[in-house]
């Protein structure tokens, strides 16, 4: 393999600089030569390629967003969109395909290496939500975020006596909400792997009052419905003066943590590896603090949902 190329794909993550720098400086270091794809599969249709050298990635491992840009296609998904990023690959002389991304950008580099183009894919997605992998670059960091602001809304709420609903992405995982109210001994967390029992957040608001409780942290995971409806409901059941936190797209911006720039170093470097030991279709991961890797296929089945259940437990045993 002599010329190979990276693209990141989809909802931006912190640490996909890290990751980007990792496959430039591993190729560099087997002597192959390595293409930047800008703005993700759009990119690749429209043929917008960089040559990226060593020096290329130098001072990013620190900074949030990708330097390579992002978008989520829609013509890629089409035949012909697909037919042209293929001719474009080929015509570029590049041998094989770095993909960073969540789901969708990875189930497009299954699709290309269906086509015949080499294609090792590399889970980013402050979601955590690919199921062949403990963890995703961009987690962390997003999960780190969204503490420093509960942090900080507790503040508040502590001084006003008030209830809080603390809206958190995740798309339809449970893993940003899940963990952040564990990490900040939220009263509450509503996931979209557990029904949503409003009746059982009452119950939970009303034991902590009777004990003298003044404030309470709620968080809903996106994908589990909407801040103000819940918060409403809430109001409306209680009486419990309630606010509500949309925490939004500052869960994808910032310095990648210690975590994801590890992380995304050795999926970077194993990616590039894996190209070069002639291997394809298949996506980097790490389970139990080992790396992996697995077909597309199996990489990306949704995962199951017994940890979110085991550690949904003991959140609710913690914060009685
Ligand atoms: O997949 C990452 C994510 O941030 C989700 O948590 C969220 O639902 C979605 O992307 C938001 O997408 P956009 O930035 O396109 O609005």
């Amino acid at each position: 393999m002599r010329r190979i190329g990276v693209l990141t794909s989809g909802g931006d993550a912190p640490g996909m600089n890290a990751a980007i720098r990792a496959v430039v400086r591993k190729a560099v270091y087997h002597n192959t030569e390595v293409v930047g794809v800008l703005n993700g599969y759009e990119g690749l249709i429209e043929g917008q390629f960089l040559e990226l050298q060593s020096g290329s990635v130098g001072d990013i491992i620190h900074r949030g967003g990708t330097i390579l840009h992002s978008a989520r296609s829609e013509y890629f998904r089409t035949e012909e969109g697909l037919a042209l990023a293929v001719a474009n690959l080929q015509q570029a002389g590049i041998d094989g395909l770095i993909v960073i991304g969540g789901d969708g950008s990875l189930t497009g580099a299954a699709a290309l290496s269906e086509l015949g183009i080499p294609c090792i894919g590399i889970p980013a997605t402050i979601d955590n939500d690919i199921g062949g992998t403990d963890y995703c670059i961009g987690f962390d960091t997003a999960l780190n975020t969204i503490i420093d602001a509960i942090d900080k809304i507790r503040d508040t709420a502590t001084s006003h006596e008030r209830t809080y609903v603390v809206e958190v992405m995740g798309r339809d995982a449970g893993d940003l909400a899940l963990w952040a109210g564990l990490a900040d001994g939220a009263e509450s967390i509503l996931i979209p792997e557990h029904n949503t029992n409003l009746d059982r957040v009452m119950a939970r608001l009303a034991k902590g009052m009777a004990r003298g409780k003044k404030h309470s942290i709620i968080i809903l995971a996106e994908g589990a419905g909407s801040a103000p409806d819940v918060a409403g409901k809430i109001m409306e059941a209680t009486g419990l003066e309630t606010r509500v936190t949309v925490l939004g797209h500052i869960q994808r911006g910032g310095s990648p943590t210690a975590h994801d720039r590890v992380l995304a170093g050795r999926f970077g470097a194993r990616a590039v590896e894996l190209l070069l030991e002639g291997e394809t279709g298949k996506m980097v991961g790490i389970r139990c603090n080992a790396m992996m890797e697995a077909p597309f296929a199996e990489a990306l089945q949704k995962r199951s949902t017994e940890d979110a259940e085991a550690l949904y437990e003991l959140s609710k045993q913690l914060s009685i």
